[in-house]
């Protein structure tokens, strides 16, 4: 079988051919922060993503909530460490009034969700209801503001409204509708898939609205100081950064989106998201693994213009999207499988490595739409195979990233070639060495050896993802099926590692002193 030494040298992975599965970190050589902002997610106004989600309201439900938000989706937000949080949208935060989300619920008007669906909403999840959620679950908010139907006004009002203490009409309507002190909301998307379903703008026309809308979002006290993301490139379109790096002053801008999903095709059938043959599963793969590129081709264009790596590349979409379960057209339901968990495995390395550059991301979406961490079924909630993978990474949350060269065989499939086992490390406060490794492989296991170069090691411990079929995934009926559990196959010997890693899993390692 061939392999492939995939070298991370200088910001770029090099690839060259080889015969044994070796990883080499040079523990002494780490000195880029992981920004805890990579782990971050998305909760969009979609299907039952908010609404019959997360937010069951507080009236007539039998199901235990905090201002309508269900309690064990709280706890299991929290137990997730999720940085930051993005909402309303995706394309509908293009769509929304935040004006009519305020003040007494039975008195909001009610809006229609054009873009999922035509469903009508009646607003009772509103930017209170979203803010107070953040502070509960200890998570940064990220706005998303309508540039693509709204004005700059309600734009910088929302800004006023949220982040201005008093004296302002704003602050004193949050004030009357019961929040005395600002949330100081630092994060905010200035509009959302421009080129789309945000207004269908050309760069060029979206690069000056997006100076118009940024001039007047101010920041109005040091703790609320605004990090404004500028609507990002789809995947592969380079130009679209290029020209936005370009016409957009760099003082103006704190990081630049990108959106890449895995999705078999746009045009024909996305596939199931259970049940799925081989050959979807390879190409879910490669999709995945086009993240690595689309990362370094963007990367290279922003150091062009920002060589100082002053502008953040926020991935603030990406994950698995397969044809929706039941639900109807719009809602976006897919069940999440062990080939999801993949996805994650694979894609949070591959973020990890990219730490230089990559200083934030939003897995779409956090429940029940896409490649969800959470699903509910009326009073039942279930932990999907992927939120199983991001707890087990939140070790690498703010650590310190540690350099590194891996060699790795190939998963073959029908003449086709991908690296099977991908991996990245940290250090964190206390000294301790975490290792993430991901076997996306779908028939072979994997002997590891990892050089822990640099410093010395006595001990290792470590937890693993794993599962029978790739198709394997948490019911209602069955919500344990997939867990992880200890690992205690990794060998520590005069600073070598040696394991075996199944065929579709992940692993976390950790060394101690
Ligand atoms: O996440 C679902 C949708 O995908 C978002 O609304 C949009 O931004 C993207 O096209």
């Amino acid at each position: 079988m061939k392999k492939i030494i995939l070298s991370f040298i200088a910001g770029c992975f090099v690839l060259t051919a080889t015969a044994q599965t070796k990883i080499t970190f040079n523990t002494d050589l780490a000195k880029t922060k992981i920004s805890k902002h990579i782990y971050g997610h998305f909760a969009e106004h979609l299907g039952r993503c908010i609404y019959g989600g997360m937010y069951v309201g507080e009236g007539n439900t039998k199901i235990p909530n905090t201002a309508g938000v269900r309690n064990d989706v709280i706890a299991a937000l929290k137990d997730l460490k999720v940085p930051n949080l993005r909402w309303p949208g995706g394309c509908f935060a293009d769509a929304y009034q935040w004006k009519d989300g305020i003040g007494p619920k039975e008195k909001r008007p009610k809006m229609v969700n054009v873009w999922w669906g035509g469903v009508t909403e009646d607003n009772s999840f509103g930017t209170h209801d979203f803010l107070d959620l953040c502070e509960k679950i200890g998570a940064e908010p990220y706005l998303a503001g309508n540039v693509g139907s709204g004005s700059v006004k309600d734009l910088a009002d929302w800004v006023s409204y949220v982040n201005q203490p008093t004296g302002s009409p704003m602050s004193d309507l949050r004030i009357q509708n019961g929040r005395k002190t600002p949330w100081n909301v630092k994060i905010w998307g200035v509009g959302n898939e421009a080129w789309g379903c945000g207004g269908n703008m050309t760069a060029d026309y979206y690069a000056n609205i997006y100076r118009q809308y940024a001039t007047f979002m101010k920041d109005i006290t040091p703790e609320s100081e605004l990090y404004k993301v500028a609507s990002g490139a789809s995947s592969n379109d380079f130009a679209w950064t290029e020209t936005l790096m370009k016409n957009i002053p760099h003082n103006m801008m704190s990081a630049l989106a990108l959106h890449h999903y895995s999705v078999l095709s746009w045009k024909e059938t996305k596939g199931p998201s259970v049940g799925f043959t081989e050959t979807q599963y390879f190409k879910t793969m490669d999709e995945a693994w086009k993240m690595e590129e689309f990362i370094t081709k963007h990367s290279t264009i922003m150091d062009k213009y920002d060589p100082q790596k002053k502008i953040d590349l926020i991935v603030d979409e990406w994950g698995g999207w397969y044809e929706t379960d039941a639900e109807g057209k719009g809602a976006l339901y897919q069940q999440n499988t062990m080939r999801d968990a993949m996805i994650a495995g694979l894609t949070l390395n591959i973020f990890n490595n990219h730490a230089d550059r990559v200083r934030g991301a939003n897995l779409a979406q956090i429940v029940n739409v896409l490649q969800a961490v959470i699903l509910t079924n009326e009073e039942k909630m279930l932990l999907t195979p992927t939120f199983h993978v991001m707890k087990m990474y939140n070790v690498h949350q703010d650590a310190t990233l540690v350099p590194m060269s891996i060699e790795s065989p190939t998963y073959e499939f029908n003449g086709k070639k991908l690296i099977a086992v991908n991996s990245s490390a940290s250090k964190d406060a206390s000294g301790a060495l975490n290792i993430s490794l991901t076997n996306i492989d779908y028939r072979k296991s994997h002997e590891v050896i990892i050089n822990l170069r640099g410093e010395d090691f006595s001990k290792v411990s470590g937890q693993i993802l794993a599962s029978a079929s790739i198709s394997d995934h948490n019911t209602f009926e069955q919500p344990n099926k997939v867990l992880v559990k200890d690992f205690s196959g990794a060998k520590l010997e005069k600073g070598v590692l040696k394991l075996t890693i199944p065929a579709y899993s992940v692993i976390v390692l950790k060394a101690t002193k």
